[in-house]
């Protein structure tokens, strides 16, 4: 599948510091840039693994270096930079939407307060390849047609930070709000449950998707790339962007389901996402170049495979899901 998703390592100058690494898009990042060659430091709370390993060897793994720490916490950024050398930094830790909810503060400190870390640590470091994610979720703070979150407010909250860091600091930055992303090492969040029915095709379980309607089909692969190919050269802008993939219905998902795996049974009910899920990656593509795409037949059925391959051998599990 890496194939698809080009990464050149002419293209970096030094290591790449990532935070949320064990997260399911850091996986994506840490596997892409291993693969490519380009050094990495991964930084997150925990050294859990488990995702990482879904699609790296513990021998890729090995070449990563792993540092553990929490954004929310100044001197972690601080030190993961003179640890690293790192000449750019992709940004991904964050608490998601139920996370956000159940602890607004410590939402706050990881969203907020940990973004400013990193902006902080990049203005000191003068990093001028520095790429972050957003969400679609911050088209709630003015878009009424989306629903207002705390995490959509946090969120908002970086892309300002971001502008002010350029304007007062000249720190300049990349932005992405992704969309609904699925794929290996998709299990958590409130729009995971693409990647669930996936996984209950594949372990041939019956599963409802609790929301229906227009949904937005981003591989965890493709927006792992972008973030890679947007720290790919030095940037002088503080730009955000929408991310998206492909745009579908879960009803029309769902046909797709069936005719990569015809004995499954999973359905849909409840009302739709409260999210704009047809945004345009026109902006992106324009700005970052290729970045490669995932087809969502392809991504689902890919998905599929793996997720069998990965249930045969033990190494992840569907009994969780009901
Ligand atoms: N997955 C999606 O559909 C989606 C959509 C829009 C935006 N995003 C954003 O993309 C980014 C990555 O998403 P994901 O799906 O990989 O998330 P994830 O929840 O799978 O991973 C987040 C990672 O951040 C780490 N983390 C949490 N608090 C931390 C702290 N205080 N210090 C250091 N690390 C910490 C977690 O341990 C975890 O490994 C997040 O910023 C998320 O808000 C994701």
């Amino acid at each position: 599948m890496h194939n698809r998703y080009k990464v050149n390592a002419e293209d970096f100058d030094g290591p790449v510091l990532l935070t949320g690494a064990g997260g399911c898009i850091g996986s994506w990042v840490l596997s892409l840039l291993v693969d490519a060659e380009v050094p990495v430091f991964a930084l997150d709370v925990q050294k859990d693994t488990r995702r990482p390993k879904l699609l790296m060897s513990e021998s890729e793994l090995g070449l990563v270096k792993w540092l553990v720490g929490d954004i929310s916490e100044p001197n972690t950024m601080m030190k993961a930079m003179e640890v690293s050398k790192a000449t750019s930094i992709i940004h991904l830790a964050a608490l998601q939407v139920p996370f956000c909810k159940a602890d607004p503060i410590a939402g706050a400190k990881v969203n907020v307060v940990g973004t400013v870390n990193v902006f902080e640590a990049a203005r000191k470091h003068k990093i001028s390849r520095l790429s972050y994610a957003s969400s679609i979720a911050a088209h709630g703070v003015f878009d009424a047609k989306t629903l207002p979150t705390l995490y959509g407010a946090y969120k908002f909250c970086n892309e300002q930070t971001a502008r002010v860091y350029l304007q007062d600091w000249g720190v300049p930055s990349v932005g992405m709000r992704p969309g609904v992303v699925y794929g290996i090492g998709r299990d958590q969040g409130m729009t995971s449950k693409t990647t669930v029915a996936i996984l209950a095709a594949a372990a041939g379980k019956p599963y409802t998707i609790p929301f229906t309607g227009a949904v937005s089909w981003l591989h965890a692969g493709e927006v792992a790339s972008a973030f890679i190919k947007a720290v790919s050269q030095p940037r002088d802008q503080a730009v955000v962007f929408d991310i998206n993939g492909f745009s579908s219905t879960v009803e029309q998902s769902l046909e797709v389901l069936k005719k990569v795996a015809p004995g499954s049974s999973i359905t849909a009910s409840g009302p739709a996402l409260p999210f704009p899920m047809a945004l345009s990656d026109d902006p992106l593509r324009e700005f970052l170049g290729d970045y490669g795409q995932m087809p969502l037949e392809e991504g689902i059925s890919n998905t599929h495979n793996i997720f069998r391959s990965l249930l045969d051998k033990g190494l992840i599990s569907a009994e969780s899901i009901d």
